[in-house]
């Protein structure tokens, strides 16, 4: 069985329809780049570009960087347009494709379902907590495979600021870190969380993932297992697509 996967980012949007056995690209992905500022009508029509680039017409699954409740509503937009707060996305991205049937999740919590089912949380019992690094930190909390939606651990306060805006991979760019500098902060983000959660394992993702030797090593004094992500690019593609078949 084939949906159509697209991933909203800070800088492309991205998809491609997704062979949900095998968890993977049935077809070479496209992209286009998000708009700025990235507006709710901006951003629809992005999508609406990418899709119709496949000629495709079944049902989509979409991720976005913010809470979304009950495959729909978007309630926090940390980096895109504040004027995406309280829209029903679903409704709008239904609208712009021509009334194809969707769905709309977490960044995270997309990426997240990919990597558990074909990734590096595959058959991991437990709790399990994908992070992803990028613009934001994003994270995704499974309990026993089961996601827990919606976690923003990202935003969790670390010295007296945001966790994200400390220790994210655009933080990292931001204040010009090496890569050791950057890993101190994230194991004191990662301690953090470990104390609050106690996961079994912590799966690394975003672009950083394939840059793992470079910061992992870095990183010590964690209890928990820490494993780059292996889906790396496509994982929130493959993710929305697992999620708009399960909630469909
Ligand atoms: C958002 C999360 C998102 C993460 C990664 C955070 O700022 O609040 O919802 O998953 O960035 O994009």
């Amino acid at each position: 069985m084939q949906i159509f996967g697209v991933d909203v980012g800070g800088s492309g949007i991205k998809g491609a329809p997704v062979d949900l056995e095998r968890g993977d690209l049935a077809q070479e992905r496209h992209k286009v780049l998000t708009p700025h500022p990235a507006t709710p009508e901006g951003v629809a029509d992005g999508v609406r570009q990418v899709v119709e680039h496949f000629g495709w017409s079944g049902p989509v699954g979409l991720t976005f960087p913010g809470v979304v409740t009950g495959g729909a509503t978007v309630r926090t937009a940390a980096n895109v347009d504040k004027s995406w707060i309280g829209t029903d996305a679903r409704a709008l991205f239904t609208d712009r494709l021509g009334g194809l049937p969707v769905t709309v999740v977490n960044d995270a919590d997309a990426a997240g379902v990919a990597e558990m089912r074909f990734g590096a949380g595959r058959g991991r019992r437990g709790t399990v907590i994908v992070l992803t690094f990028g613009t934001g930190i994003g994270s995704a909390v499974f309990v026993d495979g089961t996601l827990v939606p919606n976690t923003e651990l990202g935003h969790l306060e670390l010295d007296n600021r945001e966790a994200e805006k400390h220790a994210s991979s655009k933080a990292r760019d931001d204040h010009d870190l090496s890569w050791e500098q950057w890993a101190r902060r994230v194991q004191k983000y990662l301690a953090h969380v470990e104390m609050l959660f106690s996961p079994e394992l912590f799966v690394i993702g975003g672009g950083v993932s394939r840059k793992a030797h470079k910061f992992l090593p870095h990183i010590k004094g964690i209890r928990a297992e820490i494993v780059p992500a292996q889906l790396q690019n496509n994982a929130g593609i493959v993710g929305a697509a697992m999620r708009a078949a399960d909630l469909a």
